[in-house]
């Protein structure tokens, strides 16, 4: 099982996008894939048409009230589950700062689902938090999706600082370019400059309203665009991906 964490300390760059897509793409492989809804937006869940069944799941599974199987629905997609956000995913932080070993909570929790599963993609809220230090922890590979502007670019160096300062592995760190606009001589500048770099896959995703339809359908993109550029631009993310795991 491989846990692979969707994150970024900013909003609003293609986190929730890529979470869904990269695991019905991996699911349509035949691997057996959950999706974890943490950010309690609820997006991922909101794309695969999931609600959570009570509003106090995510609080129960953290104090150990109820085990992680009790929280998983069907998403409809072979291969594909998901585990919806709920009301008490807000909360979430506080629960696990609660326990007495907040920073491992969430790879213990995760653990029973070892035999279940190929692949685990957490779909994470933004920012520095206990839930983002017991996610990094629980994460084989955190993801995170980047803006090719020099702002984001520092962000990726914030989180580089925090994985150091919490002593987490740093080389689960992987980003790849999101949202790129090529009108943009910015963007082209960024990418030129800093996709040499290990830590970012070749494969970026292209700024298309394709991506943004994916609420409009309420399914991954390429269920509904098959044969979108944004569907080709994340199957050759994913095939980069893969290499790494499989
Ligand atoms: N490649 C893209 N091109 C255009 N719009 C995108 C793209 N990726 C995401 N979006 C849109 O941008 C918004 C934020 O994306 P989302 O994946 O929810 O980001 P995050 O999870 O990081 O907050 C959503 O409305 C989404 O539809
Ligand atoms: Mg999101």
């Amino acid at each position: 099982m491989t846990t692979i964490a969707l994150y970024n300390l900013k909003g609003g760059v293609g986190k929730t996008a890529g979470c869904v897509n990269l695991a019905y793409l991996a699911a349509q492989e035949q691997y057996r894939c959950l999706v974890w809804d943490v950010d309690p937006q609820g997006a991922a869940g909101f794309y695969f048409n999931a609600t959570a069944e009570s509003d106090k799941l995510s609080k129960k599974l953290i104090g150990g009230q109820l085990d992680i199987e009790e929280l998983i629905l069907s998403t409809g997609y072979d291969n594909l589950d998901v585990i919806p956000a709920d009301f008490s995913s807000r909360k979430l932080d506080l629960f696990i700062e609660e326990q007495k070993n907040s920073k491992k909570v969430l790879k213990q929790i995760l653990k029973p689902l070892k035999q279940e599963y190929d692949l685990i993609f957490i779909d994470c809220p933004p920012g520095f938090s206990a839930l983002a230090e017991s996610i990094f922890n629980a994460a084989d590979i955190v993801l995170l999706p980047t803006i090719p502007t020099t702002l984001s670019l520092r962000t990726f160096d914030a989180v580089k600082h925090f994985f150091e300062e919490k002593q987490i592995d740093g080389s689960k760190l992987m980003c790849y370019f999101s949202m790129v606009d090529s009108r943009k001589v910015l963007h082209n500048e960024v990418i030129e400059r800093f996709s040499e770099q290990r830590k970012f896959f070749q494969s970026s995703i292209p700024y298309l309203s394709d991506v943004e339809k994916m609420g409009l359908h309420q399914a991954p993109l390429p269920y509904f665009a098959p044969n979108s550029r944004g569907t080709k631009a994340y199957e050759a993310l994913w095939e980069e991906i893969k290499e790494g795991i499989f």
